[in-house]
């Protein structure tokens, strides 16, 4: 297997994770040595056909345990949450390339890279669970990190707005912060992985801006104020609560309008 699509939808399809992983640094190599098909030839199957492993059991939010770090279960709890959120952004990264065809190639591989990049961020944490004899599933997880993507499998600005542009984009804002607390703790480790992930995911936002920009221009539209009305339409509560991290989102592709309607609540 060598074509992007259909690897795509092998990840997307097939519950198993460590096959998943594989196949997503397979895809990567293939990539890097200039072997990886990208034409698009298999039809895409709708959204509802996405399979997640059974575990772990997906939870409501407000279902789950509070953390407080300062507990060695608090801090299990912390990395298997962030473990879920990073094993969704596999799907994510996939889901973005296969659902949305007819782009220039540099959109696929870009999406490829992140994808790749998700699955090092689940590894590592995967890995930091197991040093506290936790595998990713053996508790419950968040289970409303795919909702926005069903919401937006046939609009790829508002994919763009929703995910990278917003769900992505929180992690930009809160990272630094829980990076200090872990320091404070003395977690080297931890805080060693929280700024690696923190790290790559001002890229993945930063792509997420820059996609979003292009297919508004190629539609005509004001990429602005189309932001603003993906987030109106599509975002739960109207729009997403701050404080926003400005600096590390305008290096992320977020203009100053942008941030101060963000920021106006
Ligand atoms: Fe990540
Ligand atoms: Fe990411």
């Amino acid at each position: 297997m060598n074509n992007l699509f259909e690897i795509a939808e092998a990840c997307l399809h097939h519950p198993n994770i460590d096959e998943k992983l594989a196949l997503t640094h397979y895809a990567k190599f293939l990539f890097d040595t200039e072997q990886l098909d990208f034409k698009s030839n298999n039809p895409v199957l709708t959204i509802e056909r996405v399979k997640f492993p059974e575990k772990p059991i997906l939870q409501a939010p407000r279902l789950m345990p509070k953390r407080k770090l300062t507990s060695p279960e608090g801090m299990i709890a912390f990395f298997h949450a962030i473990a879920h959120v990073e094993f969704v952004a596999i799907y994510l990264a996939w889901d973005l390339l296969y659902r949305f065809r007819g782009l220039p190639v540099q959109f696929y591989q870009d999406w490829l890279c992140v994808a790749d990049e998700e699955a090092q961020h689940f590894e590592l944490i995967r890995q930091h669970l197991r040093n506290y004899n936790i595998g990713y599933g053996d508790l419950p997880a968040h289970g409303g990190l795919w909702d926005h993507a069903v919401e937006t499998a046939n609009d790829l600005l508002a994919r763009l707005a929703l995910v990278p542009r917003c769900m992505e984009a929180r992690g930009l804002d809160v990272t630094p912060a829980i990076i200090t607390k872990f320091a404070a703790l003395r977690d080297d480790a931890g805080v060693a992985i929280l700024n690696r992930i923190l790290n790559d995911e001002v890229k993945h936002v930063e792509r997420g801006s820059y996609w979003f920009k292009i297919v508004c221009s190629q539609k005509g539209l004001e990429s602005e104020t189309q932001y603003q009305a993906l987030i109106s339409q599509y975002y739960r509560g109207g729009k997403p609560k701050g404080p926003f991290n400005r600096a590390m989102r305008k290096i992320a592709g977020f203009s100053d309008a942008e941030l101060d309607w963000l920021e106006a609540g």
